[in-house]
């Protein structure tokens, strides 16, 4: 006998093109894993799930630390997570601020009692590396805090030098790399970061829901050393790991899995599948590079239009573009047509580039020339141009 509830679910949900700065394109069989039945958060089967998601992650991160698994709840989960377990009251933290998701990092650090340091750049340029690794000289510094890939400018953060600075100084390397996992060159090990957090929703082709999280042996002694207990229960990683991974968490490594929090079952085989495609298909050196190509051509057929990048050349974040909308245009009019009459989402500007900026996501499955083709071709129509030289400009950009 079948009843209501056996039916398809009641749908009202437009189709879309995710071309803004996150959720991008989640392919079909991402969606159908999220469909599968829900199983129980302590069956061996779903550990076995567990296992696989984790190695998967190791990959995205590149990265051999034990303690790789996903936060529940979105990217600011894993900011939270980050700042609960590796900053103490007090602690002096030297902060990068050049856009939004830095101020917010900055406000994070505060709300926990750092004290904190902040060097700043102007939105939409990277800040040189040797202004924060002076901010970091003299007084002891706990933890040098950036964002690599600042999603609100389109500008991706140079690390060089950081690490070894960090380690000179006892103090961590911590970042938030929620845009740049997957889509801009990033390796966690090689680059010596000792913690970071990213989310599903942008190169990785998940829906939004989970922080993908490191940490390494350097992160995990301070917190280790601890003299108090961390200010929050829910993102205490020793805790977490009790589930995630029991060798690393608190019990040593013969401890038994124990229930911390009900695990998001159905966003783990989300985000299971999507890293499996992403690994199957063309993981990490040409995934980059598919994303490079795919924002260099964008930025052409835009170019074209008479919109310029914010980020100048070597700066520029490959999986967000974010360039000034046409002279004379009104903005908002333009993303307004395209979300309404094609069905596709672009995003505006934030804080103080609020109505000068268009923000367009080169992410994951975005990130290629059939959905940009999609996004130009009616960008034209509603600017009233002729679309051939700018989709000339794309296939050229994508031939380069
Ligand atoms: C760089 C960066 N950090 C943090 C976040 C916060 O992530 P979420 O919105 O998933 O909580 C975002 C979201 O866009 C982001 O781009």
């Amino acid at each position: 006998m079948t009843t209501e509830l056996d039916g398809p679910a009641a749908t009202d949900i437009p189709t879309r093109l995710l071309l803004g700065s996150g959720p991008s394109p989640v392919p079909p069989r991402v969606l159908a894993a999220l469909a599968q039945p829900t199983i129980g958060h302590m069956d061996p089967a779903f550990a076995e799930i567990m296992g696989e998601t984790i190695a998967l992650m190791r990959e995205a991160f590149q990265t051999a630390n034990l303690a790789t698994l996903p936060i529940s709840g979105t990217g600011s989960a894993g900011m939270e997570a980050l700042v609960a377990n590796f900053v103490d009251p007090g602690d002096r933290v030297v902060c990068g601020v050049n856009g939004l998701f830095g101020v917010r990092m900055a406000d994070e650090l505060e709300r926990a009692g750092a004290d904190v340091v902040r060097v700043e750049a102007d939105w939409g340029r990277a800040i040189a590396p040797e202004r924060l690794i002076e901010a970091a000289t003299g007084p002891r510094t706990h933890a040098i805090v950036v964002v690599h890939g600042e999603t609100s400018t389109g500008v991706a953060q140079p690390l060089d030098g950081l690490a070894d600075a960090c380690r000179e100084r006892d103090a961590l390397l911590l970042v938030d790399c929620v845009t740049s996992l997957g889509g801009h060159p990033l390796r966690i090990d090689e680059a010596g970061i000792d913690a970071a957090f990213s989310g599903t929703q942008k190169c990785l082709n998940c829906p939004p829901g989970l922080a993908p999280f490191t940490a390494g042996e350097r992160a995990l002694d301070k917190l280790r050393a601890r003299e108090r207990r961390g200010p929050s229960w829910y993102f205490d990683l020793a805790l977490v790991l009790d589930y995630w991974n029991p060798a690393t968490g608190s019990g040593g490594a013969s401890a038994a899995r124990t229930y911390h929090h009900t695990a998001p079952i159905n966003m783990i085989y989300a985000l299971r599948e999507a890293l499996r495609i992403a690994v199957g298909d063309d993981w990490l050196p040409s995934a980059w590079e598919r994303h490079r190509r795919a924002h260099h051509a964008l930025r052409d057929a835009l170019a074209v239009f008479g919109c310029q990048r914010l980020a100048p050349d070597g700066e520029q974040l490959h999986p967000l573009l974010a360039v000034s909308p046409p002279a004379d245009v009104d903005e908002a009019a333009i993303r307004r047509g395209l979300l309404l009459d094609h069905g596709i989402e672009i995003s505006g500007g934030l804080g103080p580039l609020a109505g000068r900026l268009w923000r367009v996501g080169v992410m994951g499955e975005g990130a290629r020339q059939e959905p940009q083709e999609r996004f130009v071709g009616a960008l034209a129509e509603l600017l009233g141009a002729d679309p051939a030289e700018p989709l000339a400009a794309l296939a050229e950009g994508w031939r380069a």
